[in-house]
């Protein structure tokens, strides 16, 4: 019996080390490779020669570190897979930080992105670490290409737990052409007055899920931009910034596709809006099944939007418009700091199509009742206080 389990041992060691299974995940530690993480030092090319040994890890797993108590001072950088081991991990315990002014940054090339992962599969980052963009000179300078500071570009099975973003000179965190993304337990900081400073933008990814986080910024906590799908966020707290948008949509006369957004459980606090769908006039395609559930508002401008006018100006739009189609609005509850409680305004060709709103319930923060404004909108409204006009009673 004994000799059997020995031998049974023996090949079950030697079988999984042989397919390179056993072997524990390699940590990779930046300070091993020279980063100094005093916050000044440029340590970009010992994170890129630590990024080259996880990519290239054998195993199945390996780890990079970022090890805590220290602050890594970066130049614009690129972790560009596809890489070996099936996932990666990257601990981020201390923190990152960008060039201090405008004039310090140097770039890479003409593709102004701060920190950047493109095209790996099975990256998981995870840690009370914090990124730091260092955004007030941006802000405060009139340059108009500012840059975002942490992008997803090409990533699938993508997840990202626990870290602080704050002060990026634009977007916090842009999710582009992902598959399979996971963001939870994340904090996003920046002054409400801070330009462009959206929290997460999503664009052509599918598959996305972000829950529990809390998003102050200067504009959208989250932004759902075209080609996006399946994507369900829940659990956000959002204020001050300008709420949750999807769009804006078919600028410049794109085409615009975007289906499948489900929002629940979100508290939108102090923002100008609250959970909105923009699209501008001439653009073409659709934005449908749509859900905004459970959402709590307090003294929020605009509760409730949807707008196919986004820009206010009569433009050669061919009478064209992206189709707003199957939209619910269910259990939104709170208080909005002007009197309009809903605005549905759709275009006046193509309209707003199976519209649902149910349980509303929105007053003006000092109790008096807000107003609805509807035009070319369909579909039905149960329980709706305030009343919305062009929808029928049900
Ligand atoms: C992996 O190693 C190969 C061969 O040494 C090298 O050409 C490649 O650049 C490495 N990959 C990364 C991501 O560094
Ligand atoms: C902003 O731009 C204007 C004109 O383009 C220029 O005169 C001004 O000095 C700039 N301000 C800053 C702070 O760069
Ligand atoms: C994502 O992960 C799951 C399980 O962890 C795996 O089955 C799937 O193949 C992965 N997909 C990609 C695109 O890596
Ligand atoms: C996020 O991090 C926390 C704390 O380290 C951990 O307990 C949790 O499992 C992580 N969640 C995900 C989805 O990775
Ligand atoms: C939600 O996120 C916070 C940190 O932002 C964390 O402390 C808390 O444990 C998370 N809750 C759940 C249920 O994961
Ligand atoms: C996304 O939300 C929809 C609607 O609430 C739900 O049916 C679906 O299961 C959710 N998907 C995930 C992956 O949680
Ligand atoms: C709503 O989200 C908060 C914050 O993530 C969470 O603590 C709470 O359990 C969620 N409630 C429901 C009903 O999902
Ligand atoms: C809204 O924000 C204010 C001030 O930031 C805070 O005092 C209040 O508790 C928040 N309300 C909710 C419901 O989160």
């Amino acid at each position: 019996m004994k000799g059997v389990f020995v031998v049974l041992l023996v090949f079950v060691t030697v079988s999984r080390s042989f397919f390179g299974r056993a072997s524990p995940s390699p940590c990779f530690n930046v300070a091993s490779y020279g980063a100094r993480g005093n916050g000044k030092t440029d340590d970009s090319e010992a994170f890129l020669k630590a990024w080259k040994d996880v990519c290239n890890a054998t195993q199945e797993t390996a780890t990079l570190v970022i090890p805590k108590l220290k602050t890594f001072m970066l130049q614009p950088i690129l972790f560009q897979g596809p890489c070996k081991p099936s996932t990666i991990n990257i601990e981020l315990q201390g923190s990152m930080i960008a060039p201090k002014s405008v004039n310090s940054w140097k770039w890479r090339n003409s593709d102004r992105k701060w920190v950047q992962f493109s095209n790996i599969n099975g990256l998981v980052i995870n840690g009370e670490g914090q990124i730091d963009g260092q955004g007030h000179p941006w802000w405060n300078s009139n340059v108009s290409n500012r840059p975002p500071v942490l992008q997803f570009h090409s990533c699938g099975n993508l997840s990202l737990n626990g870290t602080t973003h704050i002060n990026s000179p634009k977007n916090h965190i842009s999710i582009d052409m992902c598959n399979g993304v996971h963001i939870s337990n994340i904090h996003i900081i920046a002054p409400m007055h801070s330009p462009n400073t959206d929290g997460i933008d999503i664009a052509g990814s599918s598959n996305v899920l972000i829950k529990n986080s809390t998003i102050e910024t200067g504009d959208d906590c989250i932004a759902i931009n075209s080609g996006s799908s399946l994507i369900n966020i829940s659990g956000i707290f959002c204020g001050p910034g300008h709420g949750i948008s999807i769009g804006s949509l078919g600028q410049n006369g794109d085409e615009a596709r975007v289906e499948e957004v489900h929002v629940r459980n979100c508290t939108l606090n102090g923002t100008l809006n609250g959970v909105r769908i923009k699209t501008w006039m001439g653009g073409s395609g659709y934005a449908r099944k749509i859900t905004f559930e459970d959402i709590v508002v307090v003294g929020v401008n605009q509760p409730v939007v949807i707008n196919q006018h986004y820009t206010g100006i009569e433009e050669k739009s061919g009478g064209e418009a992206v189709k707003i189609s199957d939209v619910t609005y269910s259990n939104v509850k709170g208080t909005a700091s002007s009197v309009e409680g809903v605005i549905l305004n759709c275009d006046a060709k193509v309209g707003c199509t199976h519209i649902v709103l149910e349980d509303i319930h929105i007053t003006r923060d000092d109790g008096d009742k807000t107003h609805a404004s509807c035009t070319n909108s369909h579909g039905i409204c149960k329980h709706c206080d305030p009343i919305v006009p062009c929808l029928l009673p049900s």
